[in-house]
């Protein structure tokens, strides 16, 4: 079922983002946006935006955000699909459905559909194929249910060189797409091969529940690969930001508001088969800030339950430091060595595996206990390293309370002198203040999302007034406005921008203006990837900008032309910046120079230089 381009921009301009998100947050009017409460992480200051003029909603505290579809979506779990059509039929638009298909897809569901007809062609390998039975047996070794193979899709790939392929090459699928998502290799030769041959399967989801991604696992004894084998990162994957099973979880995480975090794949299968279904996997890394958030959106209280090996300490031990920060409730249980909660589960049940559940330390015992273990606190010198280890989570902790309750229990436990402890938390304290502090070196300090896209190296090495500059014109191609847009593509290249989120984007506008002349904000952010597009809605919803400044220095101008007045300044400065760096950078290479003729010739550069700025003249459209 697929619904027109045009219908879906019909329903989302008749309807308004802010009468939409009022009947679920609470907003009130502050300069020319909307604020409440984020109903998508915890918040006691409201940080959630929503833009009237640019029909976008944004929350500065965990960058969620997006248009009145995505918002549905989020808030009430629900499919593009499901969200377009409920917005309909509040505004009572009728829906006609498209069959033509494909035209007018974008990239992203281009590749989602790939995903989903090669699942449905593993699983079928996997349920009904002759050669499938070496993975049934396989499955039905380590106990799992058909019904459990269903829900998860579990699937089996043929083994050969080129079975996927030539499934592929049937369904008239671009093989350029499945290399992209890593289904398929090209050899030396430019022979396409499958990837995962003679694996089982298990397709990654989003939280939606969309395919994004597959990992083999090896099955054969004679197969001499990694045990796993996972997609790469591609448009529609971004491996940390995915937590595996989250899909099927999310309903039972809030409604126990507890999520149990576990490594592997097969560790929350056989949990979801037992009836353990508020789990979610990291895929056998630590976890990273972006699963951290993700899973805030669903709780804040978490029991870890990694291997007890030393990887599995050590995944566990990071973790704990990224869920604190995001003010986690943060607890840890351990199984018995040699057991993993898919064994666990398998051998004594699912009364047994609550029973570890409910026993899980907090996570300073936890801790404490293995630092115990390794004789740390038999020695002085080792620990006073193992105290100074301790309190550093604590220090994270924004409750004092909180931070004194744990001090306490830490010292009666563990037979520690409670005034050590202070003395270290203090320190560890100071060193966290310090850390904090030190962070807004960066040009953009409030913004992480721009950390995020880009090396911090990169950023450092723009100038401020550049970045400055680039960003106001950037902000300027989303003010809904041909005539601006067109003055800024016709005196910037996109090349010449700093940065290449800055660079990505012009370019990316410069081609779809051009075609379709639309000028609607929303629309235009939505051609991006996920990370530029909250940077984009960061940037363009932010309350004190440049224009700010500018406006009140030039009180004269006419409301109406005030915008163009300004962006025409702004392309002025953003030129004369870029003659200013060339002529530094001649003037460097002068002071330097090997001969006479070069500095000579460097110094008539940088004189031409300077008259160019000074006549600096730019096009007017039209
Ligand atoms: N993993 C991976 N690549 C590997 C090994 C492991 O991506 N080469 C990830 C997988 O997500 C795996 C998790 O780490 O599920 C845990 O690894 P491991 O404990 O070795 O595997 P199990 O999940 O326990 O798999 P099985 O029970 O089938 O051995
Ligand atoms: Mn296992």
């Amino acid at each position: 079922m697929r619904i027109s381009e045009s219908k879906i921009e019909e329903i989302r301009s008749a309807a308004n983002i802010v009468d939409v998100i009022s009947e679920y947050v609470q907003l009130r009017k502050r300069g020319r946006n909307y604020i409440g409460l984020c109903p998508f992480h915890s918040e006691k200051t409201p940080s959630f935006t929503v833009s009237d003029e640019k029909q976008i909603y944004h929350c500065f505290g965990c960058h969620n955000g997006g248009n009145v579809f995505k918002f549905l979506m989020e808030y009430k779990k629900i499919s593009f699909i499901e969200a377009v059509q409920e917005l309909a039929e509040q505004l009572g638009i009728e829906l006609n459905y498209d069959q033509s298909t494909f035209e007018g897809q974008t990239e992203q569901e281009i590749l989602f559909d790939i995903n989903t007809e090669v699942a449905r062609y593993f699983s079928n390998n996997l349920l009904n194929d002759e050669e499938g039975q070496i993975a049934r047996d396989y499955f039905q070794k380590r106990n799992i249910k058909v019904q459990t193979m269903r829900a998860f899709g579990l699937g089996y790939a043929l083994n050969g060189w080129e079975n996927l392929v030539s499934f592929l090459k049937q369904k008239n699928i671009d093989l350029e797409k499945a290399l992209q998502l890593g289904l398929i290799g090209r050899n030396k030769d430019g022979r396409v091969y499958d990837k995962l041959a003679g694996r089982i399967i298990f397709p990654i989801f989003s939280p939606n529940g969309r395919v994004i991604a597959f990992a083999g696992r090896k099955l054969r004894d004679d197969d001499t690969g990694a045990k796993y084998i996972n997609s790469p990162e591609s448009m529609i994957y971004i491996k940390g930001r995915v937590l595996y099973g989250l899909s099927f979880a999310k309903d039972e995480i809030r409604k126990l508001d507890k999520a149990i975090i576990v490594e592997g794949y097969m560790d929350l299968i056989s949990l979801y088969q037992a009836g353990v279904k508020n789990v979610v996997a990291v895929s056998g890394t630590a976890l990273t800030d972006e699963q951290a958030q993700l899973l805030s959106r669903y709780t804040k209280n978490v029991v870890l339950l990694f291997d007890a090996d030393t990887a599995g300490i050590a995944a566990s031990m990071r973790s704990i430091e990224i869920l604190l920060r995001k003010d986690f409730d943060v607890k840890i249980a351990t199984l018995p060595s040699g057991e993993d909660p898919d064994s666990f589960v398998n051998k004594y049940g699912k009364e047994e595996f609550e029973e570890t559940i409910k026993r899980a330390e907090n996570f300073l015992e936890y801790q404490t206990a293995y630092y115990e273990k390794q004789g740390m606190f038999d020695e002085p010198t080792k620990a006073a390293e193992a105290i100074r280890d301790l309190v550093k989570p604590i220090a994270i902790i924004d409750d004092e309370l909180k931070r004194n309750l744990l001090i306490k229990n830490i010292s009666r436990k563990f037979n520690l002198r409670e005034k050590l402890l202070e003395k270290e938390l203090e320190k560890a304290l100071e060193q966290e203040k310090r850390n904090v502090k030190s962070q807004p070196q960066r040009i953009y300090k409030e913004d992480s999302v721009i950390q995020k896209t880009l090396a911090p190296e990169k950023i450092k090495s723009v100038p401020p007034p550049l970045y400055n500059t680039e960003k106001e014109i950037i902000k300027l191609l989303f003010e809904n406005d041909s005539t601006i847009i067109e003055l800024i593509l016709q005196n910037i290249e996109p090349e010449t921008l700093e940065l290449e989120i800055h660079r990505n984007v012009l370019s990316s506008i410069k081609e779809y203006f051009s075609e379709k002349g639309n000028t609607n904000p929303a629309d235009l952010i939505s051609l991006f990837d996920e990370d530029t597009q909250s940077y984009l809605r960061e940037i363009t919803i932010e309350q004190y900008t440049l224009s700010h400044t500018w406006f009140e220095r030039h009180p004269s101008i006419d409301a109406e032309n005030k915008l163009y007045k300004y962006a025409i300044d702004l392309i002025k400065k953003y030129k004369q910046l870029h003659f200013d760096m060339k002529i530094a950078e001649n003037q460097r290479a002068i002071e330097n120079a090997d001969s006479e003729e070069i500095a000579i010739s460097l110094m008539k550069e940088n004189q031409e230089l300077e008259r160019r700025r000074r006549e600096l003249k730019i096009d007017l459209p039209g």
